[in-house]
């Protein structure tokens, strides 16, 4: 079993490590469609594409129809799309916790959820999300992020033991810093916060990480493409970290 001709869905496949995953799954001959709520980086990549925020449940199973109807019955879902904000913990008011899960935790649900009916009738299929070290650790300055990141971690351990037995995986993968439009704006904004220079946050960042350096997307894209493979149908409930040996 390949992924030729499987269609697959990649929401926030407009930048960064949805990108680099959609491409790769695309050539590797799946069916790929991305999402994310703005046209033109969408329109950049190439690829089919559906204008969708997965923080809205009725817009992400319209998404999901419109593809569904265009392009086949979805075998794949990667739940990509996210956002972070790192704020000091007495700044963390409900309205920040809200908008940190609504798209990092509930987008992961709404976008599982809506791709699970054409699995259970093929009785295959994977569900993969990209959630983060931030889903394995704390890291000051990031409660609200990592408490939607754990949150992913126990949505995909629960879900996979639901579903075990109807040939479909779920699985997530935690990546550390990762070079991505995600990360540029996280730099910048710490710059904007604190007196360190870019080298400075660069290397305050990096050195989480054993091997000294930034996570790259398609390392991440890589992981996607195994755990869509045969060879990895028994691998189911796990929280892969990506991260150099930092977790
Ligand atoms: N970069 C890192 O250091 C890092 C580390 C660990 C994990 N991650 C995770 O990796 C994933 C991808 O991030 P990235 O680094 O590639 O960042 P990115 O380039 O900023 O990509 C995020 C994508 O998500 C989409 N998105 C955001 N909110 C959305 C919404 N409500 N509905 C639909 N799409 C939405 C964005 O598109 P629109 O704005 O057009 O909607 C964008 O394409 C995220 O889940 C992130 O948490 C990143």
């Amino acid at each position: 079993m390949s992924i030729q001709g499987k269609h697959i869905i990649v929401t926030g496949g407009g930048s960064g490590v949805g990108a680099k995953t959609a491409k790769a799954l695309a050539k590797q001959g799946a069916k790929v469609t991305i999402m994310g709520r703005k046209e033109t980086p969408l329109q950049e990549q190439c690829l089919p594409y559906q204008i969708c925020d997965v923080t809205n449940e009725k817009n992400v199973e319209a998404a999901f129809d419109v593809v569904r109807s265009e392009y086949g019955p979805i075998w794949g879902v990667i739940a990509n799309a996210g956002a972070a904000k790192s704020l000091p913990f007495k700044k963390v008011d409900q309205a920040h916790l809200q908008s940190m899960l609504a798209v990092n935790l509930i987008g992961v649900s709404n976008s599982f959820r809506a791709g699970l009916p054409d699995m259970l009738d093929a009785n295959d299929g994977r569900m993969i999300a990209i959630a983060s070290t931030a889903g394995l650790k704390g890291y000051a300055y990031a409660s609200a992020y990592a408490a939607a990141k754990h949150g992913v971690v126990g949505l995909v351990r629960s879900l996979a033991i639901e579903i075990a037995s109807k040939g479909i995986t779920v699985n997530a993968i935690c990546p550390g810093y990762i070079e991505t439009p995600l990360l540029d704006s996280a730099i910048a904004d710490i710059i904007k916060k604190s007196s360190m220079s870019r080298i400075e946050v660069e290397k305050s960042l990096i050195k989480g990480n054993p091997q000294d350096r930034f996570i790259q997307a398609d390392e991440v894209a890589e992981a996607v493409l195994w755990l869509c493979s045969n060879g990895a149908r028994s691998v189911n409930g796990h929280a892969m970290a990506l991260s150099g040996g930092e977790i």
